[in-house]
């Protein structure tokens, strides 16, 4: 099959795990006698610097015209002192809401191999779930404004609103998933407090009584889903839940599977077209110094063959590939636990992507 597949690199680290990424897709496409060809556009901090604008109208435009997008990473601190829509995060939120890519789908699997690098003492008990983010609306994409106020109080506000609709098509979303691996759906919010929370456990309950009688759904507040993540992380399967929840607790969730560099995203909207991108950010701070884990570009490449170009077959390659490289005892510096020194090998984001591309064979 031929594809045309969108690479945004982006700033930090992106450039380097987005390579791996390709790499491996590289190797993917020759093994299958797929021709993938790979467009290059700019997004964020590079396009900032060189289009003064965080997401270039080309840049959406080549998206479109493509069967599938791999992002790496954007910001830094060269550019975080400019106003909101000016900073390389807008570029991501834009590229986002000009795609309609409404449901984030996060896996969280924690390796088998990787169990001593997962924080919590009894790791033994089964990581495996997916969280489900709604990612085109609430508090990222709701009024907000900062002025000083009457009384000379310098005051901000940002407003996190649902309506009905953006609920109920995530919450299918969702619902679908649940259905699948056949465990039951958690809905997290903050109806206790929030009025758009109220909204959200509503409608999910609606959705639930018109289609999805069969899947099990129980409701969550978000402080006490942080809390259990760390409790008892097994109970979850499938976690659906508003934008900036989403954001903070698959954070947290990401570090059960030893680090934010395993995880993996799709991005996905109604009109088939995805984006797939680590779930970390491009953290400046070792860009260049080749230490990144590169793990969870090529797993959102992965994730990229089997919901958007139809490749089950090859998505499970890349994955296989993955699990055998952490096998042998390969590490990137992030996964690497004390008592293992000696029984892995830490290797650079170059190495871990040869390695990983050179299981597919
Ligand atoms: C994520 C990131 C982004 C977000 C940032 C970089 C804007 O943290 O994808 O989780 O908050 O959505
Ligand atoms: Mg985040």
């Amino acid at each position: 099959m031929n594809k045309a597949i969108t690479v945004i690199k982006g700033d930090g680290i992106g450039p380097e795990i987005t390579a791996q990424a390709v790499r491996a897709l590289e190797k993917i496409a020759a093994k299958f006698g797929h021709e993938f060809t790979f467009g290059y556009a700019l997004m964020g901090g590079c396009a900032l610097d060189e289009y003064g604008v965080p997401l270039p109208e080309e840049t959406i435009d080549m998206c479109r015209e493509s069967d599938a997008v791999l992002l790496g990473a954007v910001g830094g601190p060269k550019w975080d002192y400019g106003p909101g829509h000016l900073r390389p995060e807008a570029g991501l939120l834009g590229i986002r809401g000009a795609l309609g890519l409404f449901a984030n789908i996060r896996p969280v699997k924690l390796f088998p191999a990787l169990k001593k690098s997962c924080p919590l003492k009894d790791a033994a008990q089964k990581i495996d779930m997916i969280i489900v983010r709604e990612l085109t609306s609430g508090a990222y994409f709701g009024d907000r404004r900062t002025y000083t106020d009457e009384e000379g109080y310098k005051t901000a506000y940002d407003t996190m609103k649902y309506n009905d609709y953006e609920i109920r098509r995530i919450a299918r979303v969702a619902f679908d998933l649940a259905r699948k691996r056949g465990k039951g759906l958690i809905s997290v919010d903050k109806a206790n407090v929030l009025d758009s929370s109220r909204l959200w456990r509503e409608i999910v309950k609606d959705v639930r009584a018109m289609d999805y009688l069969d899947v099990e759904l129980s409701d969550m507040l978000v402080d006490n889903a942080a809390m259990q993540l760390i409790r008892n992380p097994a109970q979850f399967d499938v976690i659906v839940t508003e934008n900036l929840f989403g954001d903070i607790l698959s954070d947290e969730a990401s570090m059960l599977t030893g680090s934010l560099g395993m995880l993996p995203s799709a991005s996905l909207g109604s009109s088939g077209l995805g984006l797939y991108e680590p779930i970390h950010g491009s953290a400046p701070d070792i860009a260049g110094t080749d230490t990144a884990n590169p793990t969870a570009a090529i797993l959102s490449a992965a994730m990229m063959l089997r919901f958007s170009l139809e490749m089950e077959r090859e998505a499970d390659e890349i994955e296989t590939a993955v699990t055998r490289v952490l096998n042998r005892g390969y590490r990137t510096a992030d996964i690497i636990c004390k008592s293992e020194l000696s029984s892995c090998e830490v290797v650079g984001c170059e190495k871990m992507g040869r390695l990983i591309a050179d299981e597919i064979k």
